[in-house]
């Protein structure tokens, strides 16, 4: 599924749930002691997806660690970006000198909450998702632009290590499967980024590896 949307050059991996998971390695789990025992499942679920996407670029397993704002410390040279939500895990990866960022994001395909709605987005892109809705109800584009947000961060992030507001995005959704982030920031960093999204089944999809 994730191939759709992401470019050449990036390696992945999915499962749709928590079974045969592989166990973490030891410094993964030495971080683990707090964790309520569903989040313990995601973080230890998609760090075998993230080492099984790993090995297809020819990386030796190793442990995937947070830093201090959660970004997954990848090995030198690699970017990448994971994600999870229910029924869903996956990571993608790719070598710097391919991309220069990964951004993904999964998202259960159903209405967002009307308040979440108004605190992520921005009037113009209210009055866009109207208009969206009109030409394909089928499609719950409020969550779509949510997912957006979330990937947008997920590469803006690891790029500039600064902070991100959600009314910092201007998104634009196409009904053909891409979508633009217009970013309203100064200073030396991408002005923008560029991606793809996919409906499938009960899931909303997105990814970028494009900074503008
Ligand atoms: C970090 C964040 C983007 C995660 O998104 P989410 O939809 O809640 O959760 P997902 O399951 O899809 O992704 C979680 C993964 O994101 C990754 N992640 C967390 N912080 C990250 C960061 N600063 N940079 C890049 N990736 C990050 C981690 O791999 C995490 O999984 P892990 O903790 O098991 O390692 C979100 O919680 C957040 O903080 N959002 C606020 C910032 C934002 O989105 N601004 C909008 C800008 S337009």
């Amino acid at each position: 599924m994730l191939d759709l949307i992401l470019p050449a050059g990036a390696a992945w991996a999915q499962v749709l749930d928590d079974r045969d998971a592989p166990a973490l390695l030891p410094q993964e789990a030495a971080l683990t002691r707090d964790m309520a025992p569903g989040r313990l499942r995601e973080f230890t679920t998609v760090r075998g997806c993230a080492r099984q996407a790993l090995a297809r670029l020819g990386e030796p397993p190793g442990p995937i660690l947070p830093g201090p704002r959660g970004e997954p410390r990848w090995p030198a040279g690699v970017v990448g970006s994971m994600t999870h939500c229910a029924g869903y895990r996956a990571a993608a990866v790719a070598r710097r000198s391919e991309l220069p960022t990964l951004g993904i994001d999964a998202e259960p395909h159903r209405a967002l909450d009307p308040g979440v709605l108004t605190a992520v987005s921005l009037p113009q892109e209210r009055t866009r998702l109207a208009a969206l809705r009109l030409r394909s109800p089928g499609i719950h584009w409020d969550r779509l632009l949510f997912s957006v947000k979330e990937s947008v961060f997920k590469a803006w992030y690891p790029l500039t290590s600064r902070p991100l507001g959600f009314e910092e995005a201007d998104v634009s959704l196409f009904p053909d499967g891409r979508w633009h982030a217009h970013l309203r920031v100064l200073g030396p960093a991408p002005r923008g980024f560029a991606g793809r999204w996919l409906s499938t089944g009960p899931l909303l999809l997105t990814a970028t590896a494009e900074p503008l």
